[in-house]
């Protein structure tokens, strides 16, 4: 029998929402088995250790390994509960760090491998509670809200989740986990505060001298794509702009969406980001040290009404004809690279700025999806000039221009320090009149 229209498109969407659903499950169970992966680690450096002779465990253990109840690597099954039997890949842990089958993912900090992780489909609004559709007008209280309050994280929504958690998460799921904790002390951390100044502050002060009449009745708009975990978003609305962060990754809109919607005092959590990697540590204590997050309180900082956080997928979501010309500014920190062609990315932020609108952009040319061998994904690798010469080909003109030099979550006390000389930029879109007056000049 032939399916109508509409029939055809009830079972695209159906298909749509399992195919989130599946995804969501399978972030989520990373999340969770992120301690027994953690622990798994702990097993192989124990397992090293016992490999020595006597006359080489001459030395100082950091931690008193005997206090270890679970230290019994060959009674394995006997030591471990039922549900901790899984070995997480069934690979050997060595496999670890090329288990992403990218070689650039372990390599380097700014790609944290998200294909795969992401809405599948787009979403004006999504599952987080700050997501909010500010300019599609139909949330605009600028209120972070309660995680009940969109209905998704009901008791009953719950069930769904437990019956079907899967125990067997493989290791690129639980780096990705690891990922986003690097992302939190960047974003969420006193420590962070180097590479905050050294990316997002330039941005911030850009931001205050092109728009130097911020007025309180009608606030610039201004969106973020690629926002991460949320803070050059949030800092963007502290300044008194209208703000949208859009971010596709799950791994991030769920722990952005826990730390601005649950956060209730500043440092209320520790984390042990830098735990995890035993290579290049000057010292068992800088590898070992707590972090407290958040530095700031989300909620009581100031926000200008309007604040979101948008998910799904910059493309799907920003090519809608109802976002054309309503930005009047587009903040691109670390993202452009993220395109597979970012000849789109550049047509759709040169078509959703208003005219005279302004493109700031920091980051490398790190392109995420260069070197996937075999996958055949489709990746356009531009170098700086031909990249501005696309954005010139638009219709932008170059205002100013820069080269920064930073980290990307990067272990400050690390023997091993990636530094990227990104490129600094602010473009505007050439008004239709050719007049490149500034919106508040
Ligand atoms: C390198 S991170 C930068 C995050 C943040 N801007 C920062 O500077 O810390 C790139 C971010 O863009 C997100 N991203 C990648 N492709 C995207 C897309 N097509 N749409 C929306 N977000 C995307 C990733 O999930 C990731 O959070």
């Amino acid at each position: 029998m032939e399916l109508n229209e509409e029939q055809q498109q009830l079972r695209r969407r159906k298909l749509e929402e399992a195919l989130e659903v599946k995804s969501l499950r399978r972030i989520i169970s990373a999340y969770i088995n992120y301690p027994d992966a953690a622990e798994d680690d702990i097993k192989r450096c124990e397992s090293s250790f016992r490999k020595l002779s006597p006359a080489h465990k001459a030395f100082e253990p950091p931690l008193d390994m005997s206090m270890d109840v679970d230290n019994c690597e060959d009674q394995h099954l006997e030591c471990c509960p039922d549900e901790h039997h899984h070995r997480h890949d069934g690979s050997s842990l060595d496999s670890h760090h090329s288990s992403t089958g990218m070689a650039r993912s372990a390599k380097d900090p700014a790609v944290c491998n998200t294909e795969n992780d992401h809405m599948p489909s787009a979403r004006g609004t999504t599952d987080t509670d700050v997501a909010t559709n500010a300019i599609g007008g139909q949330e605009t209280e600028g209120q972070l809200k309660s995680v009940e309050s969109n209905g998704n994280a009901s008791s009953s929504s719950c069930d769904w989740l437990n019956s079907s958690l899967q125990l067997n998460v493989p290791l690129v799921d639980v780096d990705k986990v690891r990922c986003v904790i690097r992302n939190i002390v960047r974003d969420w951390g006193a420590e962070g505060q180097v590479e905050r100044d050294q990316c997002y502050l330039p941005i911030l002060e850009e931001l205050e001298r092109l728009f130097p009449k911020r007025s309180k009745e009608s606030p610039p708009c201004c969106l973020v794509p690629g926002a991460g975990l949320g803070r050059l978003a949030l800092d963007i609305s502290r300044l008194g702009f209208v703000c949208q962060g859009n971010e596709f990754s799950y791994y991030m809109m769920i722990c952005s969406s826990f730390i601005l919607n649950h956060s209730q005092s500043v440092g209320e959590w520790t984390i042990y980001p830098w735990i995890h990697s035993n290579c290049n540590s000057i010292s068992d204590e800088d590898q070992l040290r707590p972090v407290s997050i958040p530095d700031i309180l989300p909620a009581s900082v100031g926000i200008t009404e309007g604040f979101s956080m948008c998910g799904g997928d910059f493309v799907e979501v920003y090519s809608d004809p109802g976002q054309e010309g309503i930005w009047d500014a587009v903040v691109t920190c670390f993202f452009i690279d993220t395109a597979h062609n970012i000849v789109e990315y550049i047509e759709i932020i040169w078509k959703i700025l208003k005219d005279g609108g302004v493109w700031i952009n920091l980051g490398p040319l790190l392109y995420h999806f260069a070197d996937t061998y075999g996958q055949n994904e489709m990746s356009i690798e531009l170098s700086l000039e031909d990249v501005k010469k696309v954005a010139f080909h638009y219709g932008f003109t170059l205002e100013k221009e820069s080269t920064i030099s930073t980290t990307y979550t990067t272990n400050a006390r690390s023997m091993m320090q990636n530094r990227y000389f990104a490129a600094f930029w602010t473009m505007r879109k050439k008004s239709a009149n050719k007049s490149s007056a500034a919106p508040d000049e």
